[in-house]
């Protein structure tokens, strides 16, 4: 066999390895879908953030620290020991300072108190809960895995 003729050969099974390497460590890596964490909302939240967007509470509040500034945010106000559910059930209806007063029914109520719980259950804000590895991944630690 000439020289060039073993060079190709052997510059093939290097790639080809590669290759099958590749997709094995892609198979590993992305098989299980462990690397993404889902929350699904329930039917009862999903009611909750149609409220929600229908009357434009984004305008004034925010998740994240995403939305408008007249109102607190609110991801984590469900949780907020200084505040509390009843607290929060009031409040929607009450008309105090810029926040307008609404007339919903306890059911609408309900639905949007399972939207802020399911809201809060997908972290903190802000996160001082983040860990970092040493391969740049941040794994942001949900809350309900250390309650
Ligand atoms: C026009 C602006 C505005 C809109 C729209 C608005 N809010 Fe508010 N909201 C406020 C303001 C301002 C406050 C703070 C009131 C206070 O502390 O007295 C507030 C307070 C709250 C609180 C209590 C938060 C806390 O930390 O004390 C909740 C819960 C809340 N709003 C829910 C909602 C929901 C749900 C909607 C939509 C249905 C909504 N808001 C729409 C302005 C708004």
């Amino acid at each position: 066999m000439p020289k060039s003729t073993k060079n190709i050969l052997y510059n093939q099974l290097i790639i080809g390895s590669l290759l099958v390497f590749f997709a094995i460590y892609n198979l590993v890596l992305y098989k299980n879908g462990s690397f993404v964490k889902k929350q699904v909302l329930s039917e009862t939240a999903i009611m909750g953030q149609q409220i929600w967007q229908d009357n434009n509470c984004t305008a004034c509040h925010q998740f994240y620290g995403l939305g408008g500034y007249l109102g607190p945010d609110l991801t984590n106000v469900i949780s907020d020991t200084t505040k509390g559910e009843i607290y929060i059930r009031n409040i929607i209806n009450a008309g105090v300072k810029a926040m307008p007063k609404y007339h919903f029914s306890e059911q609408e109520i309900n639905q949007l108190i399972a939207y802020f719980k399911a809201i809060d259950q997908t972290g903190y804000f802000p996160n001082r809960k983040v860990k970092e590895s040493n391969y740049g991944w941040v794994d942001v630690v949900l809350k309900d895995s250390i309650r």
